[in-house]
């Protein structure tokens, strides 16, 4: 790998996703009105990159990690989405996360010992996946000399974008969050990073469809997973996933789908990386809706909705869409983050689930916060919508499409310390607190346990816990 990205840049181009639209773009530009066209995709010229023959190759950066390029989880498999020249790159050592063989959870699922990996994407600097995306917008708003920046969130991307602009100082932040619909940890990173935060009486649909009209009509600089470039970073959580696993495919990967950037990002990778020789096989994906925002479900699994080579059905989204809007259909679920019930990335997560043989299925609130305090008992931890993978690899396991001898990796997308709320409402048993979207019952609560500031009293409780 002697050739630099700089080297071979020019090879990326923006192009709409749909084959039947022509048209492509410079990456040296943002695409007008805001880059809001859900339908952009970053494509390259293959032959020109010199693409390293074997994943294997990757490895040698473990001993170049003085240089940040070589250090960051993300930007050290840079070859695989070669749109920025090295010295524009935005760093601040995301993607250094960990895949956790972990039989504990595994048990849980149903999955045998041995065959179950939490990939614990927590560890990134903001604590959630959302940094493998923002380094790369974060670099692209650089190479078009953005100064202020912008996106709407469930509170994981507002932390995310807050943190790139407050450590590098490249640009402003601005926020938008629907009021009280983002979990305090989130929120207090938005503040304490220094981003204008912009509470917008509605959801995260209302303040998404604001902000995009914001930064079509102003020039501000859209960071929401509708900007292509913050995929092709999403797509190294697979890079990494894969050298976890000594470069094996594995049989299934599972993801929570809110607005559906990381599945369509990992469908992506795959397929560059089937495309490239650098893989044998396809995993399969399954990608798990929260039950009270389940937009992919009921397009996917009711209405048949499918990649269908490029020319999905526009009608049935449409009508799907009016008729939500009729209804005022709104997404209710605990699992904050992924409340959502208009995913920018539909088209693009059906081209990834047509690649990757993928099925849909949505978890009840219940579901996700057993599967979260299971991964809470055994794993790193994490906020309620990561415990959506695991819910929904125990569902495709007891339906017997996950078999018992399947290599399955569950992503975990963001920190447990981001939503402590849930957390303690959960272990506490307070039902009233977790009966969002029906009622809950903690299967595994583990509440704390209220006792007198008297010596013999603490030893009686003491005592009882070993009894
Ligand atoms: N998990 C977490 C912890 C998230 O924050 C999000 C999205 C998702 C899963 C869903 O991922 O959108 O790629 O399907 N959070 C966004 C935000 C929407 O604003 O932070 P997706």
């Amino acid at each position: 790998m002697t050739a630099t990205t700089s080297d071979f840049a020019s090879a990326a181009y923006q192009a709409c996703l749909l084959p039947k639209h022509e048209e492509t773009y410079s990456v040296s530009e943002a695409r007008p009105h805001g880059m809001a066209n859900d339908l952009l995709d970053i494509q390259y010229d293959w032959d020109r990159i010199p693409v390293p023959s074997s994943l294997t190759e990757f490895e040698k950066r473990w001993s170049t990690r003085n240089n940040p390029l070589d250090y960051s989880g993300v930007w050290r498999f840079r070859e695989l989405f070669p749109f920025a020249p090295e010295d524009q790159i935005v760093t601040i050592g995301e993607g250094q996360t960990v895949l956790q063989k972990n039989d504990g959870v595994a048990k849980y699922a149903g999955v045998n010992a041995g065959g179950l990996f939490l990939q614990y994407e927590g560890m990134n600097p903001s604590g959630s996946f959302k940094d493998n995306g923002m380094t790369a917008a974060s670099t692209h708003a650089r190479m078009i000399g953005a100064k202020v920046t912008a996106c709407a969130s469930t509170g994981n991307t507002s932390a995310s974008l807050a943190i790139y602009g407050g450590v590098t100082g490249l640009f402003k932040v601005v926020v938008f969050v629907g009021s009280g619909k983002i979990a305090y940890g989130k929120l207090s990173q938005a503040l304490d990073y220094g981003a204008a935060t912009l509470q917008i009486q509605g959801d995260f649909d209302d303040a998404l469809k604001q902000v995009r009209r914001v930064c079509a009509e102003s020039g501000i600089y859209l960071c929401n997973s509708v900007n292509p470039f913050r995929l092709e970073g999403q797509k190294s959580i697979m890079y990494r996933v894969l050298e976890g696993l000594n470069w094996e495919v594995p049989d299934w990967i599972v993801v929570p789908g809110g607005n559906l950037g990381n599945s369509s990002a990992f469908g992506k990778a795959f397929i560059e990386l089937k495309q490239l020789g650098l893989i044998d096989r396809m995993p399969r994906l399954a990608v798990i809706n929260a039950a009270g925002a389940s937009t992919l479900t009921k397009l996917y699994n009711e209405h048949g909705l499918r990649w269908n080579n490029g020319d999905p059905c526009e009608t049935t989204i449409g009508d799907y869409f009016t008729k939500m809007d009729n209804e005022d259909g709104r997404a209710v679920t605990l699992a904050s983050a992924i409340e959502i019930n208009r995913p920018v990335n539909l088209t693009k997560c059906l081209r990834a689930l047509d690649a990757c043989d993928g099925v849909v299925r949505d978890v009840s609130d219940e579901q996700i916060l057993d599967a979260k305090a299971q991964v809470g008992r055994f794993g790193f931890g994490c906020e309620p919508a990561s415990g959506a993978s695991v819910a929904g690899a125990k569902m495709l396991r007891e339906e017997g499409i996950i078999a018992p001898s399947d290599r399955v990796v569950c992503i975990l997308t963001g920190h447990q310390l981001k939503d402590p709320n849930a957390t303690v409402a959960y272990h506490s048993g307070d039902k009233d607190a977790l009966a969002k979207s029906g009622p809950v019952e903690p299967h595994f609560g583990n509440a704390p346990i209220p006792v007198d500031n008297d010596f013999d009293a603490i030893m009686q409780v003491i005592d009882s816990l070993s009894s």
